[in-house]
């Protein structure tokens, strides 16, 4: 990775930690924790299997898979940001599920497992941030087992000619201002940059190909304001 952006990343993320959870909830009007439960739907976790949750930030994600498959086995909840996981640590202690969820401080470039170590990972709202978009999904796939699955949830942008107006006033300008009164403006203007900078979905299937993901499935969801992108290692 290169060591500058991952440390402004890093930064970032450290920064806006405090109101992360807050500020999800009250920009997308709730709507985030239903993207989230539908992707960790879709993972359709076994019993004893073992999830990678990478970004996981304040392990929403990883806390939901823990409440929807509480046969699945052990849940690594992955991050750049110290400040991210000091937040998780606390969530995951609060619901009881210290013996679960595992913190753990890891690039998404070079993940410190073995191959095959997992048999399903989730990446939600991170990729985008991560600054070698390839050699994370090549290092996703690496420690999926053959077989393993990928999920991946991520802003995209939507189509529709109406909502798309709409959708680019808000995201462009309201949310940055409105975020700007509880945490960094700065961090909340990088979110539409970000998400406008991102690959369209056949671009990014391209990728997961590339990294060696099969079987893709992208299905967008509330207009396209969030895609998830699905696939499998090959075995
Ligand atoms: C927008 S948050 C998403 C957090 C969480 N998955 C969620 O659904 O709310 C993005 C997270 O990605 C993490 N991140 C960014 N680049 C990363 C990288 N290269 N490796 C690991 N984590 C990274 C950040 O620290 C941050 O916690």
């Amino acid at each position: 990775m290169d060591k500058n952006q991952g440390n402004d990343i890093r930064r970032m993320f450290d920064g806006i930690a405090p109101r992360y959870d807050f500020l999800n909830r009250l920009l997308s009007f709730g709507i985030d924790c239903w993207w989230r439960r539908k992707a960790v739907l879709w993972l359709d976790v076994k019993p004893g299997e073992r999830l990678l949750d990478m970004a996981s930030g304040t392990a929403d994600i990883a806390l939901q898979a823990a409440r929807r498959y509480p046969e699945g086995g052990v849940i690594v909840a992955a991050d750049l940001s110290p400040a991210m996981l000091k937040i998780a640590r606390q969530k995951i202690h609060r619901a009881g599920h210290r013996e679960r969820i595992c913190p753990v401080i890891a690039s998404c470039e070079e993940i410190p497992f073995p191959d095959g170590a997992f048999d399903a990972a989730i990446i939600a709202f991170g990729i985008r941030n991560v600054s070698d978009r390839r050699r994370g999904l090549e290092e996703l796939c690496r420690v999926l087992r053959p077989g393993g699955r990928l999920l991946v949830l991520e802003f995209s942008t939507p189509t529709n000619r109406l909502f798309r107006p709409i959708y680019h006033f808000y995201f462009q300008n309201f949310l940055p201002w409105l975020a700007g009164f509880f945490s960094s403006r700065a961090a909340y203007h990088y979110l539409p940059r970000s998400v406008a900078d991102f690959p369209t979905a056949d671009r990014f299937r391209l990728l997961m190909e590339e990294a060696g993901l099969e079987n893709i499935v992208q299905v967008p969801l509330t207009f396209g304001i969030v895609t998830i992108h699905c696939g499998f290692r090959g075995k």
